[in-house]
């Protein structure tokens, strides 16, 4: 593992916070440089509906608050969808993208149990196919065939949080 530059991780505030929008706009400027600048998806799929009311979450680094990591999650009937997670090139492998998803991970268990679910709780997301390895030590396994999503194969991998860990 590369040694790991100090970072903070936020919790975007949810809507209708007036925070909300510079911090949202970190998290584009990182899936903007990942999705769009590095592999090439069309930038006008890159901003959708889901962010308007999605828990984002922006990896900072210290002091200087460079926003170098961020990930999504909506919550859609009797499932958490994880997407758009992203770490600036130059910043992978010193285990951010592993503390992105454990705290989307901690947010879910605590939303599901806060609307009084109990047991175990799906979180979906949509790999692309060289990521699976990377969902699969998160407990994701894939579901179903691989679809095309936005020009590119991607894979249904779906994780079963428990609630009473
Ligand atoms: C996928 C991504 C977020 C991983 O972020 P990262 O910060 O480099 O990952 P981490 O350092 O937290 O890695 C955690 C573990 O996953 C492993 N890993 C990282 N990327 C992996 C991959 N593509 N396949 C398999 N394993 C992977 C690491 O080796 C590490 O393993 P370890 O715990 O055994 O040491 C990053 O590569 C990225 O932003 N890629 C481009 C955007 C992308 O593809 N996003 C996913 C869209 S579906």
């Amino acid at each position: 593992m590369a040694t790991v530059p100090p970072h903070e991780l936020l919790l975007v505030p949810a809507a209708g916070d007036p925070a909300r929008a510079a911090l949202r706009e970190q998290c584009y400027a990182v899936r903007i440089a990942v999705f769009v600048t590095e592999q090439g998806f069309p930038l006008d799929a890159e901003i959708d509906d889901l962010d308007e009311t999605a828990t984002h979450f922006l990896l900072r680094l210290l002091p200087s608050r460079t926003p170098v990591g961020t990930i999504r999650c909506s919550r859609h009937g009797g499932y958490y969808k994880l997407s758009r997670l992203a770490v600036l090139k130059e910043y992978r492998q010193c285990r951010f993208g592993r503390e992105l998803v454990l705290a989307l991970h901690d947010f879910v268990k605590r939303d599901a149990r806060r609307t009084g679910a109990a047991g175990f709780v799906p979180v979906k997301s949509h790999s692309q196919i060289p990521a699976k390895g990377f969902y699969a030590k998160f407990g994701y396994q894939p579901q179903g065939e691989e679809f095309d999503e936005d020009g590119a194969p991607h894979q249904l991998m779906v994780a079963q949080l428990s609630l009473s860990d």
